[in-house]
C-alpha cells in the first residue's frame, strides 16, 4: 500500500480528523467523450479535506456529474490523477474496494431496488462489504431513525414517495460509515420543503459522522451551507 494512503489508519475507531491526507485529491484531470469530440474536463483540480463539505456549482453540462463519477471510480479519467484517502484509483480492484468500504453515493436516480424493502435496500452495501448481520441490523435501525423512516423499514421502496426514497438512498450511502460521500443533485427532484429536509439530513449525518461531502447542486442555498463552493466551468474547477 502507498505510504500516503490513509486507508490503513481507519480501523473503524480511529478519529477521522487524524487522517493526514485529503479525502479527495483530483490533479490535472482531463475527460472527453465521443472519441474526444466532447471535451468536458480540461485540467480539473479539486481537493477536499477530511470532514469538509464542498459544493460543485456550475451550468448544466459543465461536468459536475462527470467529475463525481470519476472520483467515485465509476469512470476513468483520460489524463491526470485521482486519489481518494491518498489511494490512487489505478486498478479496478482499487476502485471496487474504495466503493465498498470508503465511499457513499447519493445520486438523483438513486438506483434503489423497488421490489426490496427499505431495510433490504439499506443492507445492500453492508452485504457487499461482508459486514456481520447484527451490526448491519443495528446500523439500519440507527440510520432509518435518524432520517425519520424507521416506521417504513418493512415496506417496499416502490410504495414510498420521492422524498422518502431519497432518505432511503441517504441511509444506504451512509451504511458502511464511508469517509467520503458523493452526492449528485440529491434534492433535485423534490419539492422545496422536502428538499430542505433532505439536505439538512445529509448535512447533519455527514457532520455527525465526520465524513467529507462532495455535492453537485443547482440549489444556491445548499451550496452556501457547505464549507466551500467550487465552480465548474470551461473544463476547470475553481473557487467561486
Ligand atoms: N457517457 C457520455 N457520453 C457522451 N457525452 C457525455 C457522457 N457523459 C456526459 N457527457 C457530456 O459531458 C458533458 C458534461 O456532462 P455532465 O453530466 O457531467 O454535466 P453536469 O455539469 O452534471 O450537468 P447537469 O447540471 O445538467 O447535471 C455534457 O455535455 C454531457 O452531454
Ligand atoms: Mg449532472
Amino acid at each position: 500500500m502507498n505510504d500516503r494512503s490513509a486507508l490503513s489508519s481507519r480501523g473503524g475507531t480511529a478519529p477521522r480528523s487524524a487522517l493526514s491526507v485529503p479525502a479527495v485529491e483530483v490533479t490535472g484531470v482531463w475527460k472527453a467523450f465521443d472519441s474526444g469530440r466532447i471535451s468536458v474536463l480540461e485540467g480539473a483540480d479539486v481537493t477536499v479535506a477530511p470532514g469538509e463539505m464542498v459544493a460543485l456549482w456550475g451550468p448544466s453540462g459543465s461536468g459536475k456529474s462527470t467529475l463525481l463519477h470519476l472520483v467515485g471510480g465509476l469512470d476513468r479519467a483520460d489524463r491526470g490523477e485521482i486519489r481518494v484517502l491518498g489511494q490512487p484509483l489505478a486498478s479496478e480492484a482499487d476502485r471496487v474496494r474504495l466503493r465498498r468500504r470508503h465511499l457513499g453515493f447519493v445520486f438523483q436516480l438513486h438506483n434503489l431496488i423497488p421490489d426490496l424493502t427499505v431495510a433490504e435496500n439499506c443492507a445492500v452495501p453492508a452485504l457487499a462489504a461482508g459486514r456481520p448481520a447484527a451490526e448491519t441490523r443495528a446500523r439500519i435501525d440507527e440510520l432509518t431513525e435518524a432520517v425519520g423512516i424507521a416506521h417504513r423499514r418493512g415496506h417496499r421502496v416502490q410504495d414510498l414517495s420521492g422524498g422518502e426514497r431519497q432518505r432511503v438512498a441517504i441511509c444506504r450511502a451512509l451504511m458502511n460509515k464511508p469517509d467520503v460521500i458523493l452526492a449528485d443533485e440529491p434534492t433535485g427532484s423534490l419539492d422545496e420543503e422536502t428538499a430542505n429536509k433532505v439536505f439538512e439530513l445529509i448535512r447533519d449525518l455527514v457532520r455527525r459522522e465526520g465524513a467529507a461531502l462532495l455535492v453537485a447542486t443547482h440549489e444556491r442555498r445548499f451550496a452556501e451551507a457547505c464549507d466551500r463552493i467550487l465552480r465548474v466551468a470551461k473544463g476547470r474547477v475553481l473557487p467561486l
